[in-house]
C-alpha cells in the first residue's frame, strides 16, 4: 500500500472512516469488526474515529471502542497503525449533534478517549469543530496542552477555515499535522483549505468523500464525468473519486467511511489509478 505522511508517521494513503459503523443505520458488531479487519488485510494503517460516533447518551465512544477492539483482535502486526480521534462534539441521545469547545471539557474528553482506546498516548487528536461560544484560540490551547503533557502524539483540527488553520498552527507552535474538512465532488468549498495544507505540508483529510453515508450510493448518478472516466478505467465512481483526491496533492489522505468489507476493499484500489492532466481538468470542472 502506498503511504503518505501525517506528522512524521507514514500511513496508508487511504484511511477508513468509522462513523457508519456507529451511528444511526449501523450494522451489527460482527460486520463492523469484519470491515476493520478487511481494511487491515488490505494494508490500511490509518483509522478515523471520534468520541461522538455513537447513538448518543451513555454510548459515548462507541466507535473508539469498536475500532480499538477490532485492531487488537486482528492478529497481525499493528505497530504502524495510527488511530485518529476527535473531541468537541457531543451526542445527547436525541439524534442531535452539539458542541463543547471549552478547554476543560476537551481535556476531560481526551482522557476518556485515551481509556477507551486503551493507550497511554492518543495517536492523533483532532479538535472536532469550532464552538461559537468559545474563543477558538482557547479550544486549540487545550490541544496544545495535551500535546505538551504527552497525552497525544499529534494534533489536528477539523472543520476549520484558512484563518483558523493558521491560528491553530501558531498556537501549536508549528505542530499542527492535519486538517479534516468536508470535501467531495458535491462539496468543493474546502479547496482553499486543501491548497493551504499543501503549501504548509499539513495532511488534508477529506471527510464524507462520497457525499456522506446517505448519499454515497448516488455518487455515480450525480456526477456523470466521474462515472464516465471510472467506466473507461474499469473502476467504480467511488474509486475514481478517491484517485482524483489523491492526485490533487501529496498531503491528501481520504478517509472513506464503510460498514461492510467490500466497500473498503474497493476503495483501497484507488491508489493504483492514474489520472492524466486532461482527466484531472475534466473532473475539476465537473
Ligand atoms: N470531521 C467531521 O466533522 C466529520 C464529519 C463526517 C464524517 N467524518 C469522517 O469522515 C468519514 C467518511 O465520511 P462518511 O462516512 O460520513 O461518508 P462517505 O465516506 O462519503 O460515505 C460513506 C458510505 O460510502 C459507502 N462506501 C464506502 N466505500 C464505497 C465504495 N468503494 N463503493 C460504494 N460505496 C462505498 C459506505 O457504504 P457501506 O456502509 O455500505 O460500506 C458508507 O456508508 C466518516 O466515517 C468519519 O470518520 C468527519
Amino acid at each position: 500500500m502506498q503511504t503518505r505522511r501525517i506528522g512524521d508517521a507514514q500511513v496508508s494513503a487511504i484511511g477508513l472512516g468509522g462513523m457508519p459503523m456507529s451511528i444511526e443505520g449501523r450494522p451489527d458488531e460482527a460486520r463492523s469488526i469484519a470491515t476493520v479487519h478487511a481494511a487491515l488485510d488490505a494494508g490500511i494503517t490509518f483509522f478515523d474515529t471520534a468520541d461522538a460516533y455513537s447513538l448518543g447518551g451513555p454510548e459515548v465512544g462507541h466507535n473508539e471502542t469498536l475500532i480499538a477492539e477490532a485492531v487488537a483482535s486482528w492478529g497481525g502486526d499493528t505497530s504502524d497503525v495510527l488511530i485518529a480521534t476527535k473531541g468537541g462534539h457531543l451526542r445527547p441521545g436525541d439524534g442531535s449533534w452539539t458542541l463543547d469547545g471549552r478547554p476543560e471539557y476537551l481535556k476531560q474528553a481526551a482522557e476518556a478517549s485515551l481509556k477507551r482506546l486503551g493507550v497511554e498516548v492518543i495517536g492523533l487528536y483532532q479538535f472536532h469543530r469550532p464552538d461559537p461560544q468559545v474563543d477558538y484560540a482557547d479550544s486549540v490551547g487545550a490541544i496544545r496542552d495535551l500535546l505538551d503533557a504527552g497525552k497525544i502524539r499529534y494534533a489536528g483540527v477539523s472543520n476549520a477555515n484558512p484563518a483558523q488553520i493558521k491560528l491553530a498552527d501558531e498556537i501549536l507552535g508549528g505542530r499542527l499535522v492535519s486538517v479534516q474538512n468536508q470535501f467531495s465532488p458535491a462539496f468543493r468549498s474546502s479547496e482553499p483549505e486543501l491548497e493551504l495544507c499543501d503549501e504548509l505540508g499539513i495532511a488534508f483529510l477529506p471527510w464524507s468523500p462520497f457525499g456522506g453515508i446517505r448519499r454515497a450510493a448516488e455518487l455515480g448518478d450525480r456526477f456523470a464525468v466521474f462515472s464516465e472516466i471510472a467506466a473507461e478505467k474499469g473502476v467504480s465512481a467511488h474509486v475514481l473519486t478517491l484517485a482524483w483526491m489523491l492526485a490533487k496533492s501529496p498531503v491528501v489522505v481520504p478517509i472513506p467511511g464503510a460498514s461492510r468489507p467490500s466497500s473498503i476493499q474497493d476503495s483501497v484500489t484507488a491508489v493504483d489509478v492514474q489520472l492524466t492532466p486532461e482527466e484531472m481538468g475534466r473532473l475539476d470542472a465537473a
